[in-house]
């Protein structure tokens, strides 16, 4: 039950993820930069954002494009200085606009000062800043875990004559969180950052840092003798004695918002990871808080499966914390190829998950590219990907003895490329995204799904999400009122009801692509206030038709 209409301000606004090398380039050299950023704020204020997430800018060999950092106190000149930052600051604080940055304080890039240091010896000034360990007699690695980028989460090196841990890339150290100095470096970071005016983080990898005491062999869960290192090393005891000594140092008592990447937490758990005793503000729980993971479409979830994972998310976070919508970001596919088959029209289709994105209970995340329905890209060679996992879950999958096409369409549907491609800002040479040469190929839709071509139609995608966002931002209903689910085991239609006050809307969301109907007795005399078709029966959706019904009660 929401206590009051006085919502802290980040539980009124939408938050707008940005992947910086496909945003927008402002100096032709084919990756975007913080430059194109700025010159790109009146758009995004005009579609009602009110936080950029930037993934990470710090200096970095770019292995993972940015999520190894090589210094966090740099700007990665691929992006620009640090007075474009700064500038870049400012300039969303004109536009009312919260600058996210990403902490990436799992692991550092193996080109860190602090890991070309502690691989010298055993002996230096920064020896116990990582997981160092002696091979196992035979000079294998100390166990069986495997990275999440693939292979053994353990490498060699023969300096140290020692193992380190990495819990994604070989190139991706973890720190030694035990470490008090590591933990305070860390926290000098994120300060740093505030005092520069960044107004909230989102933060990575977090439930991996708290190794567990015993690093024996796991179960293996695959032929290869191995088992993934996150069921060993995610969320392990004594974590939150690290949390919570992050937020004292960070960001309590202070104006800045935090959302954690946060896999594995249960609904149980909530109350120590957000809300008022809790450590972050938010969760991005890829798993809806044991509702399902709704992106991995190998597990054949159903239209059923994907709503209730929601609705678990939804309530689990009820009365204690507050979720972040989200149906893409810079790793997962895009939402319309993810749930709709080919044939479905992906205009209604993109409607229809936008209406879900700024209807639910919580603050909505849109991915860049997502308010104008882009899609994924469908390559069919695996040289065009430029993304490490898709290369490797490739391999991998050959090795396992698929075939090619089996394999590239596996890649095909997974891809982070997918989400990864540059905006489409206009129908002009590379979508106005660059006038050099892209770091990475455009999707081929771009003359028919871009930002200039959908401002000038009020049937587009874009055009949607902007009625909605504006709706949301004043409907009191929207921002405060309870969820409660209607329809619960119908498999097409995707309806709740959220109240305020005595007052309510009702969201029908035909998440189908067939005609789907229902009890008219269920809106009473409510009246429509939005529809994807024009247009709305009570009783009968349309395949993929999103209706808003509001009502006194
Ligand atoms: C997170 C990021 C992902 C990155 C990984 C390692 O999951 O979202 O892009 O590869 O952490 O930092």
């Amino acid at each position: 039950m929401q206590k009051s209409e006085a919502l802290e301000y980040w539980k009124k606004i939408v938050c707008y993820e940005i992947y910086p090398s496909s945003f927008q380039d402002a100096n032709g050299d084919g990756f975007g930069d913080l430059k194109g950023i700025a010159n790109r704020l009146d758009y995004l204020e005009s579609l009602g954002v009110g936080c950029i997430w930037m993934t990470p800018v710090y200096a970095s060999p770019m292995r993972d494009n940015g999520y190894d950092v090589s210094d966090f106190y740099k700007i990665n000149p691929q992006y620009g200085t640090m007075e474009d930052m700064d500038e870049l600051l400012a300039k969303a604080r004109e536009h009312h606009i919260v600058v996210m940055m990403d902490l990436v304080f799992n692991h550092v890039s193996k080109e860190h000062p602090w890991f070309l240091e502690s691989q010298k010896s055993r002996d230096n000034s920064k020896s116990d800043w990582f997981i160092w360990k002696d091979p196992k007699p035979d000079g294998s690695p100390p166990n069986n875990w495997r990275g999440i980028f693939g292979g053994s989460a353990w490498t060699w090196n023969a300096a140290r004559g020692q193992y380190y841990l990495h819990t994604f890339g070989d190139f991706q150290p973890d720190l030694n969180w035990e470490n008090p100095e590591v933990r305070k470096a860390l926290y000098d970071i994120a300060n740093f950052w505030i005092g520069k005016g960044v107004g909230a983080f989102r933060i990575d990898a977090i439930v991996y840092i708290k190794k567990p005491k015993d690093f024996a062999d796991g179960k293996p869960d695959a032929s290869d003798g191995m088992v993934l290192i996150h069921d060993m090393t995610a969320n392990t005891d004594g974590i939150l004695d690290f949390l919570r000594e992050f937020k004292t140092n960070v960001w309590k008592n202070k104006n800045v918002f935090t959302v954690a990447e946060a896999n594995g937490i249960r609904p149980e758990e909530l109350k120590n990871w957000v809300g008022e005793n809790g450590v972050f503000d938010m969760l991005f729980e890829f798993n809806h808080l044991q509702g399902g993971d709704i992106w991995f479409k190998a597990k054949k979830l159903s239209m059923l499966d994907i709503k209730m994972a929601i609705v678990r998310s939804q309530m689990a976070t009820a009365e204690n914390g507050w979720y972040p919508i989200f149906w893409e970001n810079h790793d997962k596919p895009r939402s319309i190829s993810a749930n709709f088959s080919n044939a479905a029209d992906p205009v209604l289709a993109g409607k229809a998950l936008l209406t879900l994105l700024l209807t639910l209970r919580g603050t909505p995340f849109v991915y860049q590219g997502e308010e104008i329905g882009m899609t994924n890209v469908n390559w069919d060679s695996i040289d065009a990907y430029n993304e490490l996992n898709s290369r490797s879950q490739y391999e991998l999958a050959r090795r396992e003895g698929f075939g090619a096409d089996e394999a590239i369409r596996f890649v095909q549907a997974f891809s982070r490329d997918n989400a990864r491609t540059p905006m489409q800002w206009d129908s002009s040479a590379n979508a106005g995204f660059t006038c050099g040469k892209p770091w990475l190929a455009l999707n081929e839709n771009y003359p028919q799904i871009n930002v200039q071509k959908e401002e000038g139609d009020p049937e587009s995608v874009l055009a949607w999400f902007r009625r909605l966002s504006k709706f949301r931002e004043k409907s009191e209903v929207l921002l405060n009122g309870d969820f409660q689910i209607l329809l619960a085991d119908d498999e097409r239609i995707f309806a709740y009801k959220r109240t305020f006050r005595g007052k309510s809307l009702t969201i029908l969301v035909n998440f189908s692509e067939a005609d789907a109907f229902y009890n008219k007795s269920l809106l009473g005399d409510a009246t429509l206030l939005f529809s994807n078709y024009g247009d709305a029966k009570k009783s009968h959706l349309h395949p993929l038709e999103a209706n808003i019904f509001s009502a006194d009660g």
